[in-house]
């Protein structure tokens, strides 16, 4: 697992949780934050949200690079939505209509590109 990408997804929960004690860490936060509130119109919330479901609930078995692969199985959105469902039934996550979206959402948007 990346630990830069699991340093950064961990500043941005800390967005909404307790404030981290060390200085430069809220900075980093603040600024994190602000990049966030920046991007928050349309669907990038979504995706925010989309990227933390799945890196609670998918990294277990799979690095993102099986999104990226050469011979990667989805090949359209309706697919992804497929096989995102899919894979939350096999592992048993209770994750709403919205969630699922944004987890699509997320994959799209940075591997996809449907
Ligand atoms: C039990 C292990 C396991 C877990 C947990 C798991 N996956 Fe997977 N996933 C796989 C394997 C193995 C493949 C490649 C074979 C396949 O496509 O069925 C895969 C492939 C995929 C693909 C297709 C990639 C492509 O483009 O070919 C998607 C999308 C995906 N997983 C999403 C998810 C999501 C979302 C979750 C969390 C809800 C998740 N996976 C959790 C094992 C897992």
């Amino acid at each position: 697992m990346d630990s830069a990408v699991n340093r950064f997804s961990h500043r941005l929960a800390a967005c909404g949780n307790a404030a981290p004690r060390l200085a430069t860490t809220l900075l980093a936060a603040v600024l994190l934050c602000t990049a966030g509130a920046a991007r928050a119109a349309g669907s990038g919330q979504d995706r925010m949200r989309g990227r933390e479901l799945y890196q609670n609930q998918c990294t277990a078995c799979h690095e993102s690079v099986v999104h990226v692969r050469e011979r990667r199985t989805v090949h359209s959105l309706n697919q992804l939505y497929e096989r995102v469902e899919h894979w939350r039934t096999v592992t048993n996550t209770a994750w709403s209509k919205e969630e699922v979206e944004a987890v699509v959402n997320y994959l799209n948007t940075r591997y996809y590109k449907f």
